[in-house]
């Protein structure tokens, strides 16, 4: 396995290992990014079992011992397995997420205590770079979900969103919306949940340029639109299931 690495916006960094045996023949993306400011920040640590891919793909763009911010969408494997590896290697490193994800369980699993960050708060990252927290609870899944908004390059890190199979290219102009849906009914990955539709409506106002996801290509041109228009896919499928619902109860 290798780690390629490209700037996607300006002093955003895609690290992205791909994985052949998850849902073959097509593969599987696990991508993080580093935000490259005086105090750089890295979105999603890697799967701790593939730490040493991503500490040397980080390693290629800065000392990993700079790093200082750590952040991720919710507490899952890939979002955070190496966490802990991590804050090992740099002394200065501090993880950053979400109230109800620190309760839950960085208090507990993580080895320094981390920065509880409010619905909407901000990190500045110095170099002109800040990141904004923003809370999705259950969206996609995990009670702690949340995603990160660069707003000097308006990139919306935005986790297991938009998840599609593949090795596509590191950036993209094509749809992106498509290939999310196919995702969506291949793994059933979402906690499909009446104010989903909503909380992505909410981030579609942020306007993003670039949107940033974990497992697929990076996104560039109209976020706000791509956004709606998976919302809108989420809305159809909660309505199926209640329509669904409604049978059964009827019967
Ligand atoms: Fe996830
Ligand atoms: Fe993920």
């Amino acid at each position: 396995m290798e780690t390629k690495i490209s700037e996607i916006s300006d002093g955003i960094f895609r690290l992205s290992t791909f994985v052949a045996d998850i849902a073959p023949p097509a593969g599987f993306t696990f991508n993080q990014f580093l935000v490259v400011g005086d105090e750089p920040l890295l979105f999603h640590t890697g799967l701790r079992k593939m730490f040493p891919l991503t500490h040397a793909a980080v390693g290629r763009l800065i000392a990993p011992e700079r790093l200082r911010w750590i952040a991720f969408g919710h507490f899952e494997a890939d979002e955070c397995g190496a966490m802990n590896e991590w804050l090992a290697v740099a002394p200065q490193a501090q993880l950053a997420h979400g109230q109800t994800g620190c309760m839950l369980s960085l208090n507990d699993m993580a080895d320094r205590a981390p920065r509880v960050l409010a619905d909407g708060e901000t990190i500045s990252l110095g170099g002109g770079k800040r990141v904004r927290y923003i809370d999705t609870p259950h969206t996609p899944h995990g009670w702690d979900a949340g995603v990160l908004y660069e707003e000097s390059t308006r990139t919306l890190m935005c986790g297991d969103l938009f998840t599609q199979v593949g090795d596509g290219p590191a950036l993209t102009e094509g749809d992106i919306v498509g290939p999310a849906i196919a995702g969506e009914d291949m793994f059933q990955y979402s906690s499909l949940n009446p104010g989903m539709a909503t909380t992505l409506r909410g981030l579609s106002k942020l306007a993003p340029r670039t949107l940033a996801l974990m497992h697929g290509p990076s996104f560039s041109g109209d976020g706000a639109a791509a956004l709606r228009a998976l919302a809108d896919d989420y809305a159809r499928r909660i309505d199926n299931r209640r329509l669904a619902s409604d049978e059964t109860r009827a019967v």
